[in-house]
């Protein structure tokens, strides 16, 4: 079934193709599956401008248009009806499932492929292309002696910006991780497990016709201070902080949520303190989200109040302008404690395309309405750090706040905000379902 309505697909089409030359070929294939021991494949997830141009879920699949008639036709290339194959790997609408349902104009079966490209690849001017993902189109793309074009900065400038339709998916995927992170927060107890807690946020994701976006990260203790940590198979010990790292994906739309906070209910005075200058360069990185903003202004935001309170804690001992570094790279010490990005565009992709900074010379996109973006400074204090100074009374201390935000002509609108945030918020619900 299509996510959207037809016109917000063929909308999409239009802008896309609309920027495209004439006599041009576009060929859109869909993700390759992938194994995940010997014979068993890990879920199969289409890939976003596949999603994003049509909907389309199956696998082995291409979305192609071209204009070499002068108006543009689109197609779909697709896996035939099979019974046989259906009855172990499911239904396929097939070719006249995918003409009736599906927006475009026609649909074939995957087999004909090579027959119907080669000559209008023989034909065109110009052919646009994911390469990659196909390899029968990477071989016919090599043999056809053209140049091939990427069409990705075309749809990236178009999926960056997102329609009321998309918006209203992307709020009910935060909303749901938000509760997701509010259910956790209630089985908060010492010694809970950190599965445990990754097995309340899923069965939340579960139960509502969602899945995780990407893997969760449910780090107790030390674990808090690992960025990408997601073995999740600790047990959180009295006294220890949780930092979640969860969110769901709804109809493709990706939530991102962090929370933090301590499994017995009471954040230490150590906790508060790290917990409390996080949380204030959060928000005024979200503060920093207005439309018209550079890339780097939340950043910015986030920073220097992190190298502010880094230093009134005693664990900078510099300037503020030593502890911030390079004024154009905010590359001074602080970021031995906060070493990651503010925040990245959300979408299809958790990680979304759009930008973002490509190197130190490049000042990013401008922040526009309709831009999603996460907002999700840190700071980290893993004990066993030998990179540098870890202080005493913060060792085994990591902290991040995330937040989805909507950039709009009025400012920054929170999706996430019914997850709470602030700690006397919290403090009032963990432990509450026991
Ligand atoms: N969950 C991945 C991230 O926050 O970027
Ligand atoms: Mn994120
Ligand atoms: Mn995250």
């Amino acid at each position: 079934m299509l996510t959207f309505s037809e016109s917000e697909y063929s909308n999409r089409q239009s802008a896309f193709l609309g920027e495209l030359p004439d006599n041009s070929l576009v060929l859109i294939p869909t993700n390759p599956k992938s194994i995940r021991s010997n014979d068993t494949h890990y879920p199969f997830r289409a890939n976003s401008y596949m999603l994003y141009l049509c909907g389309w879920t199956e696998s082995d699949s291409v979305w192609m248009a071209s204009n070499s008639g002068g108006e543009w036709t689109t197609s779909l290339f697709v896996l035939p009806r099979d019974t046989k194959s259906e009855i172990w790997e499911g239904r396929r609408a097939g070719p006249e499932g995918a003409a009736r349902d599906w927006p475009v104009d026609n649909a074939h079966s995957i087999d004909d492929l090579d027959k119907l490209l080669s000559p209008l690849l023989e034909d065109c001017n110009h052919v646009f292309s994911i390469t990659g993902m196909n390899s029968k189109i990477d071989s016919l793309l090599a043999d056809c002696g053209k140049e091939i074009a990427d069409p990705k900065p075309n749809l990236d400038s178009l999926r960056v910006i997102k329609t009321d339709a998309e918006i209203e998916l992307m709020s009910k995927s935060a909303e749901l991780a938000s509760q997701a992170h509010i259910q956790a927060m209630k089985a908060g107890v010492p010694g809970v497990g950190e599965w445990h807690l990754q097995s309340v946020i899923e069965s939340c994701f579960a139960s509502n016709r969602s899945q995780w976006a990407y893997p969760s990260i449910v780090g107790g203790g030390e674990n808090a201070a690992i960025l990408h940590y997601n073995s999740n198979r600790d047990p959180v010990g009295d006294g220890d902080l949780v930092l979640i790292d969860a969110g769901c994906e709804v109809d493709g739309y990706a939530s991102d949520i962090t929370r933090t906070w301590p499994v017995n209910g009471r954040f230490s005075d150590a906790q508060r303190e790290i917990y409390e200058l996080v949380l204030k360069s959060q928000i005024a990185a979200i503060e920093a989200c207005q439309p018209g903003a550079r890339w780097v202004a939340f950043h910015e935001a986030a920073s220097r109040v992190i190298a502010e309170g880094l230093i009134e804690l005693g664990i900078l001992d510099c300037t503020l302008d030593e502890a911030i570094g390079d004024p154009l790279e905010f590359d001074g010490p602080y970021r031995n404690y906060f070493m990651h990005g503010t925040g990245h565009f959300l979408g299809l992709d958790v990680h979304d395309v759009g930008g973002g900074r490509q190197g130190d010379d490049d000042p990013g996109p401008v922040l526009r309405p309709g831009m999603i973006v996460t907002v999700e400074p840190g700071l980290y204090f893993g004990s066993w750090r030998t990179d540098v100074e870890i202080p005493e009374r913060y060792a085994g201390i990591g902290v991040r706040i995330e937040d989805d935000v909507l950039i709009t002509k009025d400012g920054p609108v929170v999706l996430t905000s019914s997850c709470p945030k602030e700690i006397s918020e919290m403090e009032a619900i963990i432990g509450q379902e026991g």
